[in-house]
């Protein structure tokens, strides 16, 4: 039997990296799910975070995706290496979970020419400390300052990223992260929200610096992976459905997910996820 591939995110972010996907592979069936319900995720505890995010793969499993793209950094952050370690060697062999931030951090040093990456992104991303391990990884030579931007998502979640009050919040972490750091040239978006708030940021960034979000990385490598793994690409349903769950409020998931994917959708609210 073929499934869609599943894009999941703790909310309405993955629904930006989900847009460039589909732009990229229109061909496949596609299934995404909101934790809306239970977000934000950004300063949940690990536990909490994999807790959560396993519960939501292992639904999108039994809908049939035989792939899912946590396009989520907290969750890929958090989650992913217990999920691939332990939950898909031991109950779901065949299955396969892929995040975002390899494939980002295996491109990310093409952009810079000062050798300075800035990385914003939540809480949970920043203290992971993922993205200095896995930049490190690829491009040694790269230094990398990272800065917590805890209320980006509330007010993207809450709907106010196009008010006055959210220019507040933009200007301040940039502040922070800038002040003192003359050189980053290259400005990376880790978390999928915040393409949403991209022209305040632009406001309030000096010249020269280049922001980077992740929908188009993560398409690419998904269709280099797709390349390479023709066993699951045969797994993937063909039929250019597009499904989209919440285990929060449908209207409102309706709403909202316009803004993040670019066209009007229709979503089914699931329950049983407990808080
Ligand atoms: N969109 C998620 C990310 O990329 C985080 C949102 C949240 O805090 O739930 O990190």
């Amino acid at each position: 039997m073929k499934g869609p591939i599943g894009i999941f995110d703790s909310g309405y972010g993955g629904l930006t990296v989900f847009k460039s996907i589909v732009e990229r592979l229109p061909q496949y069936d596609y299934l995404y799910f909101g934790d809306n319900g239970r977000a934000p995720y950004g300063d949940r505890s690990f536990e909490t975070v994999y807790q959560y995010t396993w519960e939501c793969v292992r639904w999108m499993f039994e809908q049939g995706c035989p792939l899912v793209i946590l396009a989520c950094n907290t969750a890929s952050a958090k989650a992913l290496r217990s999920i691939q370690q332990k939950e898909l060697l031991q109950n779901y062999p065949d299955n396969r979970v892929l995040g975002v931030i390899r494939p980002t951090a295996e491109t990310i040093g093409a952009f810079t020419q000062t050798g300075h990456v800035g990385v914003l992104g939540t809480r949970g991303t920043v203290r992971s400390e993922s993205y200095p391990i896995e930049i490190a990884k690829f491009f040694p030579e790269v230094s990398v300052s990272q800065q917590s931007c805890p209320l980006w998502v509330p007010l993207i979640e809450n709907n106010e990223h196009e008010s006055a009050g959210a220019d507040y919040f933009v200007k301040k972490y940039l502040d922070e992260l800038l002040s003192g750091r003359p050189d980053i040239d290259t400005l990376l978006l880790a978390c999928t929200h915040y393409p949403l708030l991209v022209s305040k940021i632009r406001r309030y960034l000096p010249a020269g610096i280049s922001v980077i979000s992740q929908g188009a990385i993560v398409a690419s490598s998904l269709e280099e992976y797709l390349n390479r793994h023709p066993e699951m690409a045969a797994r993937v349903a063909t039929g250019e459905r597009r499904e989209f769950f919440t285990s929060g409020d449908a209207a409102s998931f309706e709403e909202h997910a316009s803004a993040f994917f670019g066209s009007a959708i229709e979503a089914r609210a699931v329950g049983g996820f407990q808080k």
